[in-house]
């Protein structure tokens, strides 16, 4: 049984610097370097301007850096007699070619890949697959290193953003794919702080599809309520009170049952993109077509709701002040990466709209924002909220209604506040699926 001392990772990303940072402070005799080719990058973690904003990960830095983690650009310092290598790379969906915007590209493994194939490994090296990748790129790593002593696995990561302390350190289950012998050395890394019962062996193809499997079922079920938000929209259920009821149901379990205005966010359209695209590739078309309705749903759900904007405001929103609340994809993150505000800011601004936008931390490129709530409601006619920050549970909105042109709407794309109490304002109030 081989002994782990020194680990290293490619990638100094959101998930390759807190991951690192919380392995550094639970294994504090093994070494931990995470490289990185952007310099400004490495620059950022080595003086604690963390380029990913996390709840407590200032803590897990300042216990570990230059004690067992590193970031570094030099290939050498991560590579030499290193035992173990996670490849926390980027892979986003693919933007040219066969597979354009559905299938994944791992150009950013391949130079990895390129990296490890020229250096001279002194030892047996077990490559770990970290970031998302397409199903069987563990053969294909093998096929490109086949003249290297190494050995894949695949070992998903399942945190989320603005929770990735908490989930690193709890995780609901750690899953190592590969050869068994292998994946003790691995798991042994981990059993210094995750329960035995959490760690699941697998076969490593399992364990690359277990990933986008997570992710389509989290996306297929924020379809599924929104789906049934639009049906009680038509008939006066509130979608509330069903996801309540549905919830409550253990097999079903009430998690991941809020309606909004669609989802978004790095992770869940890229890999149920990846799935119907293997689907597709597989040639399983009625199965690509399962798949394909959760993301068409989701398309369907932002429409439906830049929609009813326009509709209720009479079609006429030209020079009419609307004020945005939230661009980030949830809350408690700064990431605007495929967040449903996107695309209903440009559809509001075609409509010829003055856009007032704030958010507590995230920023959209190239648009200008408000930095604070002060005079955002002057003479506004509508608000609408798209993200669920508790800061806009605060708001004192019967001031803000006296401040408003009239009517004053207010579109709800979190069913964040209470219908009846905007409504008792005098707020024209719409939520999602709810009277
Ligand atoms: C169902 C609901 O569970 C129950 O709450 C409702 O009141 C009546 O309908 P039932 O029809 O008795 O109950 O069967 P259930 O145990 O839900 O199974 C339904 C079908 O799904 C069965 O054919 C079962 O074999 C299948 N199933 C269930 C699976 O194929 N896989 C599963 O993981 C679970
Ligand atoms: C997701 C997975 O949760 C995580 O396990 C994986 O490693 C990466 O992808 P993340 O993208 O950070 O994490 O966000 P998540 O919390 O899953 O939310 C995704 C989107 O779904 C957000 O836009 C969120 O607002 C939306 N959502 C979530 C809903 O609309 N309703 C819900 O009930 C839950
Ligand atoms: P993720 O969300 O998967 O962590 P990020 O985009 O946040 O993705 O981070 C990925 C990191 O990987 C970036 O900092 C990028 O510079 C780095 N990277 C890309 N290619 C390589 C490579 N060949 N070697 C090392 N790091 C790389």
């Amino acid at each position: 049984h081989m002994q782990i001392n020194k680990v290293c990772c490619f990638g100094a990303g959101y998930v390759g610097g807190p991951t690192m940072a919380v392995m550094a402070s639970k294994c504090p005799k093994q070494t931990f370097v995470v490289y990185d080719i952007n310099e400004l990058q490495i620059n950022k973690w080595n003086n604690k301007q963390y380029p990913v904003y996390e709840k407590n990960l200032d803590e897990y830095i300042n216990q570990t850096l230059d004690n067992n983690l590193i970031f570094t650009c030099d290939i050498d310092i991560a590579l030499k007699d290193c035992d173990i290598a996670f490849l926390a790379v980027n892979t986003p969906s693919k933007k040219y070619g066969l597979g354009a915007e559905s299938s994944l590209d791992i150009s950013y493994i391949d130079s990895c890949l390129q990296e490890i194939k020229k250096y001279p490994l002194t030892k047996k090296l077990i490559l770990v697959e970290k970031s998302t990748v397409p199903i069987k790129t563990c053969d294909y790593i093998n096929a490109v290193l086949k003249d290297k002593n190494i050995c894949v696995l695949s070992n998903p990561e399942f945190l989320a953003e603005g929770t990735a302390i908490q989930d690193l350190l709890n995780p609901d289950r750690v899953i190592i794919g590969g050869t068994i012998e292998y994946a003790q050395q691995l798991a042994s890394l981990y059993q210094q702080w995750v329960p035995k019962e959490k760690i699941i062996f697998t076969n490593i193809y399992s364990a690359e599809l277990s990933k986008i499997v997570a992710n389509s079922f989290l996306a297929q079920r924020v379809s599924s309520i929104n789906s049934i938000s639009i049906i009680c929209d038509k008939i006066g259920a509130d979608v509330n009170e069903i996801s309540q009821c549905v919830g409550s149901d253990s097999r079903i379990g009430n998690k991941f049952l809020k309606t909004s205005v669609g989802f978004g966010g790095s992770c869940l359209k890229k890999d149920l993109l990846c799935l119907i695209y293997l689907c597709e590739s597989l040639q399983l078309d009625e199965v690509a077509q399962y798949w394909r309705q959760v993301y068409l749903l989701n398309e369907f759900q932002k429409q439906r709701f830049y929609n009813l904007i326009i509709t209720s405001m009479f079609n006429s929103l030209r020079n009419k002040i609307i004020v945005i609340l939230g661009v980030t994809f949830k809350a408690n993150t700064n990431d605007t990466r495929e967040s449903a505000s996107l695309m209903i800011i440009q559809k509001l601004q075609e409509e010829q709209a003055i856009l007032r936008i704030y958010d507590p931390q995230g920023k959209i490129d190239k648009l200008e924002q408000y930095q604070s709530l002060d005079g955002i409601f002057q003479g506004a006619s509508a608000i609408v909220i798209l993200t669920e920050w508790e800061e806009f549970t605060k708001i004192d909105y019967a001031q803000a209604y006296n401040q408003m042109a009239k009517p004053s709407y207010c579109f709800d794309g979190r069913n964040l506040l209470q219908g009846d109490i905007m409504k008792s304002l005098g707020f024209l109030y719409y939520g999602l699926g709810r009277i």
